[in-house]
């Protein structure tokens, strides 16, 4: 059964880019035999499951359609790398915590690992491809250490950086903006770089396919994120000019976003951006340019982070204010815990400092969320310790009952359809109602009798 396979595809790391890519891949390429490794047991039984281990729309019909199929998951790896032709690595490279560049380089611990792993279980020739965000010039450490040694395998590298965001992971692979493939100008990195080329061809447009040389592609990846990253905190740096002058913010965005230059999107402001990508990989680029002695291109890139930092810093002393400098004991509601909607994740969520900094104040936290509760209580685990109380409710009506104040910081649509009147009578008063997202109708709660803080503008307040 398996020769009838034109390819045997790898992927080494079953989270939340290795999973849901070569879910896509398996689906539009039944003639390729896609395997996902982990070194985790329990993430791949997950995936073996009905119950898979990441929350991401329209992952599981797909996964589904075709394990058993031409995708499975496994924990077999040396067997898997023996037999593939092309390994996709998309394990994990997190901010390192420890020794040079702690807190701002990128972990490449588990690269290396699994690059070492490929070299001694390879018997034949192989594409590697890089999914993994990494450093620029990853590729040639890469590359030198599956060649080193006896072995005469030859190993082509490719850099194919992932562009998906979370939540909206499996349209972004389906329809992507771009497919961006990095090569050597060699005739073998040219090979290797069409033989990619074939693979995405199945479904996605020739002219949305880009190639570029190895350093280019590992780069662009970075430069995405912090340009992303970078219009959200200017955004927000423009939405603490607002909350002082009574300008407001989505007006301001409109107005400059309709500039065809400039564009509308990744224009709203918030309590902040989080998840696993744009604080990493902006700490990495500017690791990158201290390392090469750039220090004012250093400087320029941490404020974007700062300024992410400031964003959470304003909207507690904000909440201070409205609850006249005291939360001691009070009961405060949390609406939203994932780092955005459609996703249970909650790496470097705005909600956790939040969360952090009121429990600093004593305030007893009710947190409500439809996907992250079990995060949410894994990520604030022993912060009770800092003075305050935590609670948590399935139920947003349970959450706001005998609240002072809800903190919308995450914009799930379940929040737009709940009944305020209700929440509003079941709340202490003066009921407040904080919107980190500015997801909510303000006017209509301000009419029910909430005090409204959006984010960015004037807040209303009964007197
Ligand atoms: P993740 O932590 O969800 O998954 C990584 C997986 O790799 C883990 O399950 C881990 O057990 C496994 N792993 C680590 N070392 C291994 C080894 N030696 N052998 C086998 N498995 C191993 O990470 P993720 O969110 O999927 O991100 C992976 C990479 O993709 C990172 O570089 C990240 O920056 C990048 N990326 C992430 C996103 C995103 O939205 N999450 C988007 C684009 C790019
Ligand atoms: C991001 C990139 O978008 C994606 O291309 C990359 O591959 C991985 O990193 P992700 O982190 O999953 O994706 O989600 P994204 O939609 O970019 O949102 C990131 C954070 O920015 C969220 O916390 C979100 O709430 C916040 N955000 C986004 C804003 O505060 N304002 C915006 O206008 C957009």
């Amino acid at each position: 059964m398996a020769e009838t396979f034109y390819r045997k595809i790898l992927c080494i790391g079953a989270g939340y880019v290795g999973g849901p890519t070569m879910a896509v891949i398996a689906n539009q390429c039944p003639e390729y035999k896609v395997t996902v490794v982990d070194v985790n047991q329990a993430r791949i039984d997950a995936w073996n499951s009905s119950s898979l281990p990441i929350y991401e729309p329209g992952l599981k019909e797909r996964v589904e359609r075709v394990r058993g199929r031409n995708l499975f998951f496994s924990t077999a790896v040396d067997e898997h790398i023996a037999e593939a032709d092309i390994i996709f690595v998309a394990v994990n490279t997190p901010t390192k915590t420890f020794g040079e560049g702690a807190g701002k380089a990128a972990d490449l611990q588990f690269l290396e690992k699994t690059a070492r792993r490929i070299k001694e279980n390879s018997t034949t020739d192989k594409i590697v491809v890089e999914k993994s965000t990494l450093p620029v010039r990853s590729a040639e450490a890469l590359t030198t250490i599956l060649h080193s040694g006896r072995n005469s395998v030859r190993f082509e590298v490719l850099s194919n950086p992932e562009f998906m965001a979370e939540g909206t992971a499996i349209q972004d692979m389906e329809h992507p903006d771009r497919v961006l493939i990095g090569s050597m100008d060699t005739p073998t990195g040219l090979a290797a770089r069409d033989e990619l080329i074939r693979l995405y061809s199945k479904w996605v447009p020739r002219e949305r396919i880009i190639t570029t040389n190895l350093w280019s592609s590992e780069l662009s990846k970075l430069v995405a994120n912090a340009f992303l990253a970078q219009r959200i905190s200017s955004i927000n740096s423009i939405a603490a000019l607002c909350e002082t002058t009574e300008a407001d913010v989505q007006e301001v965005a409109r107005a400059v976003g309709k500039d065809s230059r400039i564009g509308p999107k990744f224009l709203n402001a918030g309590v902040g951006f989080g998840g696993s990508c744009f604080r990493k990989d902006i700490l990495n680029l500017v690791y990158l340019c201290e390392h090469f002695q750039l220090n004012e291109v250093a400087r320029f890139w941490e404020q974007v982070i700062a300024i992410n930092d400031y964003q959470v810093d304003r909207f507690i002393r904000r909440v201070l204010r409205s609850q006249f400098t005291t939360l001691v004991g009070k009961k405060v509601a949390v609406f939203g815990f994932a780092f955005k909607p459609d996703t249970g994740d909650t790496r470097d969520a705005p909600a956790i400092p939040i969360c952090r900094r009121l429990l600093a104040e004593k305030a007893h936290l009710t947190i409500t969320d439809p996907h992250a509760i079990d995060s949410a209580r894994r990520d604030l685990e022993g912060l009770e310790g800092l003075g305050g109380q935590l609670s948590f409710a399935a139920d947003p009506y349970e959450a706001a009952r005998g609240a002072h104040a809800i903190l919308l910081i995450t914009e799930w649509k379940q929040f737009l359809d709940l009944d305020y009147e209700k929440i509003f009578d079941s709340m202490e008063q003066p009921a407040s109602l904080f919107d980190g997202r500015n997801h909510l109708d303000h006017q209509a709660l301000f009419d029910i009798g909430f005090n409204v803080h959006p984010l960015g503008k004037p807040s209303l307040v009964h007197i």
